[in-house]
């Protein structure tokens, strides 16, 4: 795992949107995305460039159960809203909430496997899950249903007028997924991540600490302000 400590958010963004110019340079054409707060400098930065990703093609990471594509406080409308309505993809994928268990675990895993992921851009929660795999959930996991935790609903609940509204479920590309990227970018900003970045880095591997399986990855580079970092 490379480390690359920055100032601040803004000046994440900037290193995070030149790794991304270098892997466009190297022709990655299927990109991983994510949605929360910590993406947005990045979008920021990709928004205002002059990259091209027209012929590009983006998944993302997971998708609250229960609400429409057009819902204000869906993912889709996350993406639309911070990059696709000002950088046309190609084609672009997101799981869709409204869908069956079934039908949407067996889709978004078909999508997956047709289109590689080249470089995936994550985040991290307080308690260290990545895409909305929680602690516990096994390693070699594919697409699926997830049940949000406590703290996840906390962390998310400042996007809703009440914490009732928040989803308590979500569809979540799994772990097996997001590992089987060739290249991973994983940004945190703030004091509130410091003990999620520590444990994802420097303990052990387990599924109780999602974001530790990172280490047995060859590629990763972990973008984080002075304060996330400030118990490395
Ligand atoms: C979002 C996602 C989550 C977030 C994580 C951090 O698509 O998969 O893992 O990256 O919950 O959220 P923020 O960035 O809002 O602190």
């Amino acid at each position: 795992i490379r480390i690359e400590v920055v100032k601040n958010k803004k000046e994440g963004g900037k290193v995070a949107y030149r790794l991304i110019k270098e892997a466009l340079e190297e022709d990655a054409e299927v990109f991983g995305l994510a949605t929360g707060s910590t993406p947005e400098t990045l979008y920021k930065e990709l928004r205002e460039s002059d990259l091209d990703f027209s012929d590009k093609i983006a998944v993302n990471l997971d998708e609250y159960i229960g609400l429409a594509s057009d819902h204000p406080q869906s993912y889709h409308s996350f993406m639309q809203e911070h990059l696709f309505d000002s950088k046309p993809f190609k084609a672009t994928y997101i799981p869709d909430g409204t869908a069956k268990e079934e039908v949407e675990v067996e889709r978004y895993d078909k999508i997956l496997e047709e289109h590689p992921i080249d470089v995936q851009i994550l985040g991290i929660g307080t308690n260290a899950h990545i895409g909305f795999n929680e602690p516990g959930t096994p390693f070699g996991t594919k697409t699926h249903k997830v049940k949000l935790t406590e703290d996840t609903i906390q962390a998310n609940k400042r996007n809703f007028d009440s914490e009732d509204e928040v989803p308590g479920h979500a569809y979540s590309m799994g772990i097996a997924s997001i590992m089987a990227a060739k290249k991973i970018i994983l940004m945190a900003y703030g004091e509130n991540k410091a003990e999620a970045i520590d444990k994802a880095v420097n303990g052990p591997v387990t599924e109780d600490v999602p974001a530790s399986i990172l280490q047995n990855h060859p590629d990763v580079v972990i973008v984080v302000d002075e304060e996330a970092a400030s118990r490395l």
